[in-house]
């Protein structure tokens, strides 16, 4: 499904701010694959997906999606293929516009503009039994204007508007970071749930070793633009927290003895 193979990303070339972001990343997915990332701040996590998502052309290396190379399609040509949810709540909806008419736009992702859209009661009554699976009640407040949800509504509904038309590929770059631990839950049981439904391919940044784990079929680790540690089937199944940070410490040369070292980027 997707193919990332040798990936270099080499920030401020030639400055003494040069930075190798992405250094010789591969990474081969298959359909309904759901990767759960982790690795300490500037280990190149947003990087990988930004290359995928089309935010930068690679210095090297190939982006291939159900065998078709998009390494150098500028990202408008790939949003129908690939979903994005960052971890700033306010930045996958439109605040000013109500919850309708946010689902009216997610439904245009990728598509032609000359394309017709019209609320009608058809689309409603599809938007109230998709956001009735949330289950935070927003089924009842399609007029409502997003700024007036709270952050984590305003995730949850993101997750919707992400997964709606169904992408290729759903990116999550630490989309629960920015909520309270209980709300960050919620969302995280949610994006579990609608990935597993919808059999997406799924890559998700997180920073919490828990999530990681729980999440998914499979857990990479990066470090310094690479990818350290890849770990699936039993061996996952069978990982525990603390094993995990016992092999990130081999792994990298570099003492860690918690997640919070990672979320607080000591590294
Ligand atoms: N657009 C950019 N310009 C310059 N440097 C960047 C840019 N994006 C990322 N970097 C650098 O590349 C490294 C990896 O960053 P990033 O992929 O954001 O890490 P992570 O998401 O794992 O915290 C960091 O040192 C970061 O400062
Ligand atoms: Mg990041």
């Amino acid at each position: 499904m997707l193919k990332v193979d040798n990936l270099t990303k080499v920030f401020n070339k030639n400055t003494i701010n040069e930075k190798k972001a992405l250094d010789q990343v591969s990474l081969h997915l298959s359909p309904g694959d759901f990767v759960t990332i982790i690795g300490s701040n500037g280990a190149g996590k947003s990087s990988l997906m930004n290359a995928v998502a089309g935010v930068f052309i690679p210095d090297s290396g190939e982006v291939v999606i159900d065998g078709i190379n998009i390494t150098n399609w500028a990202p408008h040509k790939r949003a129908g293929l690939i979903s994005r949810v960052f971890q700033d709540p306010m930045s996958g909806t439109a605040a000013s516009m109500t919850i309708e008419e946010n689902l009216i736009m997610a439904l245009k992702r990728g598509k032609k503009r000359s394309l017709r859209w019209a609320l009608n009661k058809s689309k409603r009554e599809y938007f109230c039994s998709e956001l009735e699976k949330l289950g935070l009640g927003l089924e009842n407040r399609l007029t409502t204007k997003v700024k007036l949800l709270s952050g984590g509504q305003r995730q949850a509904l993101t997750l919707l508007m992400a997964t709606l038309e169904e992408p290729k590929l759903l990116l999550l770059d630490e989309h629960t970071a920015a909520l309270d631990p209980k709300t960050a839950d919620k969302v995280i049981e949610l994006t579990c749930r609608v990935a597993e439904s919808s059999q997406l391919t799924t890559m998700m940044i997180t920073h919490n070793l828990e999530q990681a784990l729980s999440c998914g079929n499979r857990t990479i680790m990066m470090h310094e633009g690479r990818i350290i540690l890849d770990i699936k089937g039993t061996e996952r199944s069978n990982m525990t927290i603390s094993r995990l940070l016992e092999m990130f410490n081999k792994a990298s040369g570099v003492q860690m003895n918690n997640d919070r070292m990672m979320l607080a980027g000591t590294l």
